[in-house]
């Protein structure tokens, strides 16, 4: 290891910026983070490095560097455009026992900037030693996805309550149970969700609990979005990573069931179309049943668990049962299809409104509100419209629009599987018929649907 990773206490740390141009401020800007007592000096000045001097923020000299600069600092950054002062700069510093670096020099380098994930006060420094600095990005964006965006308040949450639990558990593994228990569990939750009193309600319970095994349990109503696991949210994979149980629908696809966590029991609960596997009621029951046991039940279901996919009815049921649950939003499959089909739902030349409508057949027919639908400036998205594709197209039209409508089907949206069509209402059947469209599928229809032959980016429909 060349260099050697620490942290810094910047109080009464004096650091000399010498530059103040743009790079520099990019350097001024990350010492403003700490509590250094930056000066800066420089013959020229930008306007960014003026603001902070103005704002009182740092000390200006406004002149060329002088050895003299370099009295009373710990530490120096070199940033100006000039190779020789800058290792002049850094001979100077050297000589006088200060930390220097010379920004984008490694080789005139004591030390260097690492790069951060900022959750203060969780700080995560990574480092290549200055080789590889687009696997570096790659691996912070890794862990930007990984780490809850306020990590920061567990952070200070954990540091309140140290000394109690200290004096609470005799034995480091005691202590390290208790916490693993808290970070994973529901006080975490509350904490991330901003609930600080509830937290700290629990936690004191748990902590005074004489039996500190399991709490209640809690739902999760997850929606994991219409195929793609890259459109899976932070919060849903974050939750399904914590789940002691997965209860999953036919639409979550085999990838996104991989990102449960491997431990966790996963139960299928698909439905067919006029094949219930299991019935609602059943559903609602479970997730009662397992969550009043004690666990962290991860309802999982296809786009979004509140557009047509009866998470409503399952959280009524969890409401009578005093069970605890948070709903995570997913993207539902209109969004996705759009999208991944180049056909934006809205357009200023085409829709001025959109509306998502179930195609679903009853008794061989559609009860909707036909009038209301078939405007010329709205798109109409439909769910489970496949088999009803013959009355939506002939309603439509008996409705005021013209057989010339451009409508478009997609089905697998955003899977690799996806298959786009596109027609008007005369030839659509036919040509769904003919390309063997099968669900789960999407009816898009409007004036929009004309541009995804412009605006199609995937190459696989
Ligand atoms: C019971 S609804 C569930 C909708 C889901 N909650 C959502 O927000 O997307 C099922 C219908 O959604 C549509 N659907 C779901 N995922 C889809 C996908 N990847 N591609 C096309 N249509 C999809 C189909 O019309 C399917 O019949």
């Amino acid at each position: 290891m060349q260099y050697f990773p620490i942290f810094l206490d910047t109080t009464d740390l004096n650091c000399l910026v010498v530059g103040a141009g743009e790079v520099a401020a990019r350097k001024v800007e990350l010492l403003l983070k700490t509590s250094a007592s930056i000066t800066v000096v420089a013959p020229i000045v930008c306007d960014t490095v003026q603001a902070f001097a103005k704002e009182g923020k740092i000390k200006l000299i406004n002149r060329a560097y002088g050895e003299a600069d370099l009295s009373n600092q710990q530490m120096v950054f070199v940033a100006t455009d000039n190779s020789e002062l800058n290792t002049l700069i850094h001979d100077q510093a050297r000589a006088q026992k200060i930390l220097v670096n010379v920004v984008d020099n490694t080789p005139l380098c004591q030390f260097i900037t690492p790069s951060i994930v900022d959750r203060a006060p969780i700080t995560i420094a990574i480092s290549s030693g200055g080789v590889a600095p687009v696997l570096l990005r790659y691996l912070r964006q890794k862990l930007e996805s990984v780490i809850p965006h306020n990590v920061g308040l567990l952070g200070q949450f954990s540091n309140k309550f140290r000394g109690s639990v200290k004096r609470r558990f005799k034995s480091v593994t005691e202590r390290r149970y208790f916490w693993e228990d808290v970070l994973e569990g529901d006080i975490a939750e509350s904490v991330l969700q901003g609930n600080a009193q509830v937290a700290q309600q629990k936690f004191l319970t748990k902590l005074n609990a004489t039996d500190t095994a399991k709490t209640r349990g809690e739902v999760y109503l997850v929606g994991a979005g219409p195929g793609d696991p890259d459109l899976l949210t932070f919060k849903a994979l974050r939750l399904m990573q914590k789940a002691d149980l997965v209860v999953y629908d036919r639409l979550v696809s085999p990838e996104i069931l991989e990102l449960v966590r491997r431990d966790a029991e996963k139960i299928y609960v698909g439905k067919a179309k006029s094949k219930h596997s299991v019935p609602q009621n059943e559903i609602n029951d479970l997730l009662v049943k397992k969550a009043l046991a004690g666990n962290r039940v991860v309802r999982l279901k296809g786009g979004d668990p509140f557009i047509f996919g009866r998470g409503g009815e399952e959280l009524e049921t969890l409401v009578e049962h005093g069970v605890r649950f948070q709903v995570v939003p997913g993207i539902t499959a209109a969004n996705g299809a759009a999208s991944y089909a180049g056909i934006p739902l809205t357009h200023r030349d085409h829709a001025k409104s959109v509306v998502f409508a179930t195609g679903h057949l009853q008794d061989n027919s559609i009860n909707l509100n036909w009038q209301g639908l078939a405007q010329p400036d709205q798109t109409i998205v439909f769910y489970m419209g496949l088999t009803g594709l013959a009355i939506i197209c002939e309603q439509l039209v008996k409705h005021g629009l013209a057989n010339t409508t451009p409508i478009a089907m997609v089905q697998s949206a955003t899977t690799t599987h996806q298959k786009v069509i596109t027609g008007t209402f005369k030839d659509i059947q036919q040509k769904a018929e003919d390309a063997g469209i099968k669900p789960p599928a999407l009816i898009i229809v409007g004036s929009v649907v004309s541009l995804h032959k412009k605006l199609n980016w995937r190459s696989d429909s």
